[in-house]
């Protein structure tokens, strides 16, 4: 083991690179037993490529590929890729695998606060709340209209949840209060989320044709690369809402636009955009979109315990022990 190779007092020794940015709670126990790079959130490749050299562990976020190139630049000597995040997709597993490198991810501690922006955006989509936040500051209200801002009602309406893994089950629990009927879809059947949150499982193209809202919970993959594509949207109800909170590579965005434009979806909340941070104008331009800036995990508890999670991963597997998260 690493640790038993080096001795715990060489351990100071080590290099920990944290690719661009890491909280407190995280980084103080680094800093602590360990040498502490930063990047810092404006570091570019080059800036990254040339401060994991040498590392022992490397600490990245959805922001950072993390592919045979930077294990390549890292050198053998590498351990431990620990993401600051849940999603791994910005992680080549294989290449890690290959080169005996352990990857570790959060998984848990942001899933309340996921679960809870899915419901926000469900909720600020169906009532139409973006556009009239935006009409009432720009003094464009005129008064009480019974016709304006008519949205869908959550209570009693049917939610299609896409990925009921941890997160989706969360957001399914947190519906219950709504008395919603609840789809599912995914590769799995969960009998016990069937059973204690009253969900079916549907094929996609059924919860789709079915759903008022349609709320996406999988990891990025080849398989969910745009699965909410122009086909799947010639499916849904032209009144349905459509939520992103897992990534932004499972929705085509100028399809989901274009559906928004000419009524065929009533409704969208995006939280995470393909080729982020970019958004692409249509989708800002769009009627009935809530967008907001990849905060689904942005609460202070979730952060800094996705924090300490990384720390606690990375101290394991430096010290040659099991680390809490590792993804296989
Ligand atoms: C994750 O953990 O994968 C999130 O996208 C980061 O907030």
């Amino acid at each position: 083991m690493y640790a038993h190779c080096l001795g715990t007092d060489s351990l100071s020794n080590v290099r920990v690179t944290v690719c661009r940015e890491l909280l407190p709670a995280g980084a103080g126990p680094l800093a602590d037993r360990f040498e502490l790079v930063r990047g810092g959130l404006d570091a570019d490749r080059e800036r990254i490529l040339a401060l994991v050299a040498g590392a022992g562990a490397v600490v990245s976020d959805p922001t950072v590929d993390v592919d045979s190139e930077l294990l390549a630049a890292a050198g053998p000597q590498l351990r431990v890729v620990a993401n600051f995040a849940v999603g791994t997709d910005n992680i080549d597993l294989e290449a890690c695998r290959a080169s005996g490198v352990t990857v570790t991810n959060t998984p848990d501690v942001l899933t309340n606060a996921t679960a809870e922006l899915a419901l926000g955006l469900t909720l600020a989509a169906a009532r139409r709340l973006g556009e009239a936040e935006r009409d009432l500051r720009a003094g464009s209200w005129t008064g009480w209209d019974p016709r304006a801002y008519r949205g869908l009602e959550l209570s009693g309406a049917t939610v299609g949840v896409v990925g009921l893994g941890r997160i989706g089950a969360r957001y399914a629990e947190l519906l219950s209060g709504f008395e919603v009927e609840l789809l599912y879809a995914g590769p799995s059947r969960k009998p016990e989320a069937e059973q204690r949150l009253g969900a079916r499982r549907a094929k996609l193209s059924e919860l789709l044709a079915e759903a008022d809202v349609i709320s996406l919970h999988a990891p990025a993959s080849p398989a969910t690369r745009h699965l909410i594509d122009a086909g799947a949207l010639r499916l849904v109800r032209p009144e349905a809402v459509l939520v992103n909170t897992s990534r932004g590579a499972l929705v085509d965005l100028g399809a989901v636009a274009a559906a928004l434009r000419e009524g065929r979806l009533g409704a969208a909340g995006l939280d995470v955009f393909e080729g982020e941070p970019a958004v692409p104008r249509e989708i800002l331009e769009a009627p009935r979109a809530v967008l907001t800036p990849h905060v689904g995990s942005a609460t202070v508890h979730a952060r800094d315990a996705m924090a300490r999670a990384v720390a606690e991963n990375v101290i394991a597997v430096l010290e040659g022990l099991e680390p809490p998260n590792p993804v296989r």
